[in-house]
This record gives structure tokens, C-alpha cells and sequence, in this order.
């Protein structure tokens, strides 16, 4: 490994403890290599307005920045354990083209601020992909819902239980994408405030251009303490995680809602065949192992959440703990939204067994609109409950799913599913600008 930014003379620290210190740090580091060289840009922007650097060496470390991206993306650059991490590597690199210019760019800037900033910025474009997926799937759902409805028992407790229909099961979700969208949307408002030029938790003796920093990376507000900036970490990455937790567990009660019709015993849906794969023993099988992963995909997000609530139990400003949060982010994050992105085509091309679905409904499930018909007619509720009940089979007779769909009149219920104020409010939320 290269000197660490912060080997003095004297010690020299054992191989195993580095290793310890280091862990896969420097390999994490390349998910938001890209921001740090952003921000680092910024920060060289801003030392210039303070005379700290010259405008040529401004000049020359940006382009010499934008070089190092360039050689990041095309793989001429590897940032690996030659480095200490990823904030080492750029300082390394711009010291060892440009000398003193390089050796200038810490200026101000702690590692600690250093790696909020990036981590900031790569969590705004992931919330920005959270927020185009919950759209696509709200969309999708939308599509469908709008689509000629077919009877699907509504079931509580897993038991048959009223006349429900796809159209309802589409709009229900379609809601809840909604409002995850939002939730992506107001997360964001939440963490867009920059943290760049708090250095290491207690700010500086130097006028730090914090208001273009600010602008430069597109940040809607700084961060104005320097304690929360630190006191801030983790509890960032929570909200993103949260926001994502939320859209997973409208994903893990459709998946297994799914997982549940495709098997023989209801055969209400058929999933497009390339969402289901083979046994390798059993030659019959069609397994649904896309959903499951779908349903399973809510636990990692959530533990990553776990993992860094854990760190937290930590005193006033940056602790190396702290660290550890970026191995959980990384992992829930590319789990939720790898989920998250399959699900609108899944949803365009899944289809219903209509025959089966309409078999399923029983007579006893119009129970409960004979009661609610007779109490409309003015026999006391409970009186027309007992006598529905007693006539559960027979009461049904005679009626169709589309009639009690038909009077279902509460709002988003039967055939009133009001799609065109769902779709206003799918609009209402300001889309995502990337
Ligand atoms: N890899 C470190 C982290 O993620 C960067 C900050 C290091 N700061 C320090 N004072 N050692 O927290």
C-alpha cells in the first residue's frame, strides 16, 4: 500500500492491523469514486476563490480530476489496495502528476467531510432511480387496472371472504407506488444539503467558498453545523433505506401474492416464462424463483438499515464505526433497486386465468352485500348479518361478480376506482431531474 495521507515518522503500523483498519474500504470506495472526484472538483474550485490555489493550478487539477474519472470508467485507473481508500487514491494521483498542486488539495477538507459529500451525492442519484422505478410500477399498475376487470376473490385471512377483481388488486398497488414515489421525493428534500467544507466535524480557520460548493454539486442548502454534518451520518442513510424499505414491502406482499396464484391450487396467474426457472432434479417444475427473490429482497434492505442503527450507538463526532455504514448502504441499496426495476415488466406481461378466478368465487361471498342491501332497506344491521349468515349459500344465488362490483360504491371500490385521481396525484409529484 501507498503511504497512508496521515503516516508520520516514527511509527510504522503492523501489516495485520492495517489490513484490519483497511478492511474492503478501498474496494467500497470505488461505488462513489465518480462523486468523490465531483466533489474534490468543487472543493479545487473553491480553494481557488480563496487564493489558496492559483487559477492554473485550479485549472490544472480539474482537468487532471476529469482524467482520473476518465481512466476510472475505462478501467486504466483501478482503485485497489494500493491505497489506503478511495480518498487517498485521488490526493495520490494528483500529487503524483502535478506536485505541489496536489499536495494543496486537502486544504480545508477532512476525509470526514470528504466521504459524507460523496456519499450524499451517490445516494441522491439512487433515490432519483427509486423514485423513476415506484413511477414505472405505479404506471404499469395504472395501464392495468384501467384494462376490462376480472373477478378475483377478495380474501381476508387467507380465507375467501367478498368479490374483489384484478382492476382492484392493480389500483391498490398503483396507490402505494404513489406513494412510495413521494416518500423517494421527500427523502431526497431531506438529504440535499451539503456537507462539504465541515472537515473533519468543527469547520476551519479558512474562508471555504461553502455557497459554491453548495451550487456546484447542485445541493439545494449546506449543512450549516459542522457537529451534524457528522452527527448527521447513518441517520441519511436510514431515510434512504427506509424510503427503499417502504416501496419493498408493498413489493413483498405482491410477490407474495403472486407466489401464491401461480401455485396449482389457485392458478390465477401465469408469470412470463422467463421470470421462472427450472429444478435441476425435478423435470416438471416451473419455479417462481423471480418472485421469491423479489419477496426475499425486502430482508436486505432491511438489514442494512439494522447494521448501520447499530453503529450509531456512538458519541459526538466522526468515529471510525462510522465506517462500516458503507457496506450496508451499497448492499441494501443495489438490492432494493435491482428488485424494484424488474417489477413494471413483470406486471405489463403477467397473466390472469380468467375462468379459473371467476370458479373461485362462491356464492357465500355475497353475504356480505345482502346484509348491507337489507340494513340499506332499514333492517337493523345486525339482524340482516344473522339472517345472511343463516342463508349464506343461498343468499347468493343469483348473483354475478360484476353486480356487486358494480354496487360497490365506496371511492376506488368495484368500478369506481377512480384511476384518473390517481394518476393526477402521480403527476402532482414533481418528477425526478437527473
Ligand atoms: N473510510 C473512512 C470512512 O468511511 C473515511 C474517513 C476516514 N477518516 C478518519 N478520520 N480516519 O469513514
Amino acid at each position: 500500500m501507498t503511504q497512508p495521507l496521515w503516516q508520520k515518522s516514527g511509527i510504522q503500523i503492523d501489516a495485520k492491523i492495517m489490513r484490519f483498519l483497511a478492511g474492503d474500504d478501498v474496494l467500497l470506495d470505488r461505488e462513489f469514486f465518480l462523486h468523490d472526484i465531483t466533489a474534490s472538483k468543487a472543493h479545487v474550485e473553491g480553494l481557488a476563490h480563496i487564493d489558496v490555489v492559483s487559477i492554473d493550478e485550479a485549472a490544472a487539477l480539474k482537468r487532471e480530476l476529469d482524467a482520473l474519472a476518465d481512466d476510472f470508467r475505462s478501467g486504466a485507473f483501478v482503485l485497489d489496495d494500493r491505497y489506503e481508500d478511495g480518498h487517498s487514491a485521488i490526493e495520490a494521483r494528483l500529487t503524483e502528476r502535478l506536485g505541489d498542486a496536489g499536495r494543496r488539495v486537502h486544504t480545508g477538507r477532512s476525509r470526514n467531510d470528504q466521504v459524507l459529500v460523496a456519499t450524499r451525492l451517490w445516494l441522491k442519484d439512487k433515490l432519483v432511480a427509486l423514485e423513476t422505478h415506484c413511477r414505472a410500477i405505479a404506471e404499469v399498475c395504472l395501464e392495468r387496472a384501467a384494462q376490462p376487470a376480472v373477478p378475483l376473490p377478495g380474501y381476508t385471512h387467507l380465507q375467501r371472504a367478498v368479490v374483489s377483481s384484478t382492476a382492484m388488486w392493480f389500483a391498490g398497488f398503483a396507490e402505494g407506488f404513489i406513494d412510495n414515489a413521494l416518500r423517494a421525493r421527500q427523502t431526497l428534500a431531506l438529504i440535499d444539503a451539503n456537507p462539504l467544507g465541515t472537515a473533519a466535524g468543527y469547520g476551519v480557520n479558512l474562508k471555504l467558498d461553502r455557497e459554491h460548493t453548495t451550487k456546484a454539486l447542485g445541493f439545494s442548502r449546506m449543512q450549516v453545523s459542522p457537529i451534524y454534518a457528522q452527527l448527521s451520518r447513518g441517520k441519511f442513510e436510514m431515510a434512504v433505506l427506509e424510503a427503499i424499505a417502504s416501496a419493498m414491502l408493498d413489493l413483498r406482499r405482491l410477490a407474495w401474492d403472486l407466489s401464491l396464484f401461480t401455485t396449482a391450487e389457485f392458478n390465477f396467474v401465469k408469470l412470463p416464462a422467463e421470470y421462472t426457472t427450472g429444478s435441476s432434479i425435478m423435470p416438471n417444475k416451473r419455479n417462481p424463483d423471480v418472485v421469491e427473490l423479489l419477496r426475499a429482497s425486502y430482508a436486505s434492505v432491511a438489514a442494512a438499515r439494522t447494521e448501520i442503527e447499530q453503529l450509531l450507538s456512538l458519541p459526538t463526532g466522526y468515529q471510525r464505526d462510522l465506517q462500516f455504514s458503507k457496506g450496508s448502504i451499497f448492499h441494501g441499496v443495489r438490492h432494493g433497486l435491482m428488485a424494484l426495476e424488474l417489477v413494471p415488466d413483470l406486471l405489463a406481461r403477467l397473466q390472469w386465468n380468467d375462468e379459473v378466478m371467476r370458479a373461485a368465487i362462491e356464492p357465500t361471498m355475497y353475504a356480505t352485500d345482502v346484509a348491507i342491501e337489507q340494513a340499506a332497506a332499514g333492517v337493523p344491521f345486525r339482524d340482516a348479518y344473522r339472517a345472511a349468515a343463516e342463508a349464506a349459500a343461498s343468499a347468493g344465488a343469483g348473483r354475478t361478480p360484476e353486480a356487486s362490483l358494480a354496487a360497490r360504491t365506496s371511492p376506488g371500490a368495484g368500478d369506481d376506482l377512480r384511476l384518473d385521481e390517481l394518476a393526477a396525484r402521480l403527476a402532482a409529484i414533481e418528477p425526478p431531474v437527473n
